[in-house]
């Protein structure tokens, strides 16, 4: 599958198949993807996790509003984490990056209020999920990011007091009837012309 073919095909799965599961060289394959994405400076100021457990995931679909039934139905639940705790991740990259890297860090970030250096933190980890979705896609694996989660509940159940949430994403198989596939609910995005500028 060209990578356009998928990104044509892929779509927010609203309802998934419960009795499809995802099968696990496929999970191993997912969370290597993950580990592989790209940062900058490689500061990969993030936490993935998988949850299956169907008890556990009903705990994170009690904090999810109206996205509680695609976790209860999807195979797995992704939770992705921003690292919060600053001297964590200084203590990380000190101890993994090369000098260049931390002195970039150190010249153009270190300095700054500690929300903005959080933020590039979640830049970061957003774009592990753009990665995610697109070989989600390719790998024809559903998929449903989600915002319409509460965050601080979510931290709770992990349990993780230097990280916390930013998005959940279910993954699984739709159900034939999700009325949200491309084929009944066809894509709609701005027009060429209004996104790209050629110059
Ligand atoms: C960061 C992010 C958060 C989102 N949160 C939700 C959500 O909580 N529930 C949901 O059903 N869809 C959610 N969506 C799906 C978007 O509405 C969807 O990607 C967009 O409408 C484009 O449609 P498509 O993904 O089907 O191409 C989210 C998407 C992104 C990227």
């Amino acid at each position: 599958m060209s990578f356009l073919t998928a990104m044509q095909e892929r779509y927010t799965t609203k309802k998934y198949d419960n009795t499809k599961k995802i099968d696990s060289e496929k999970i191993a394959e997912l969370k290597e993807i993950l580990r592989l994405s790209p940062s900058s400076i490689n500061s990969q100021p993030w936490k993935f996790t998988f949850v299956s457990d169907t008890k556990t995931k009903k705990k994170f679909a009690e904090a999810s509003f109206f996205n509680a039934p695609k976790i209860t139905q999807c195979d797995t639940l992704v939770v992705f984490s921003r690292i919060d705790n600053i001297d964590a991740f200084e203590k990380q990259i000190n101890n993994n990056l090369p000098e260049g890297a931390v002195g970039y860090y150190n010249n153009f970030l270190k300095d700054k209020p500690a929300n903005e250096i959080k933020s590039w933190f979640s830049d970061q980890t957003y774009l592990a999920l753009g990665v995610f979705l697109s070989a989600c896609g390719v790998m024809n694996i559903d998929a449903t990011p989600m915002e319409g989660i509460e965050p601080e509940k979510y931290n709770a159940i992990l349990n993780d007091k230097n990280y916390t949430t930013l998005v959940g994403v279910c993954i699984g198989y739709r159900d034939k009837n999700d009325g949200n596939m491309p084929a009944k609910n066809p894509k709609s995005r701005l027009a060429l012309d209004e996104v790209i500028n050629s110059i």
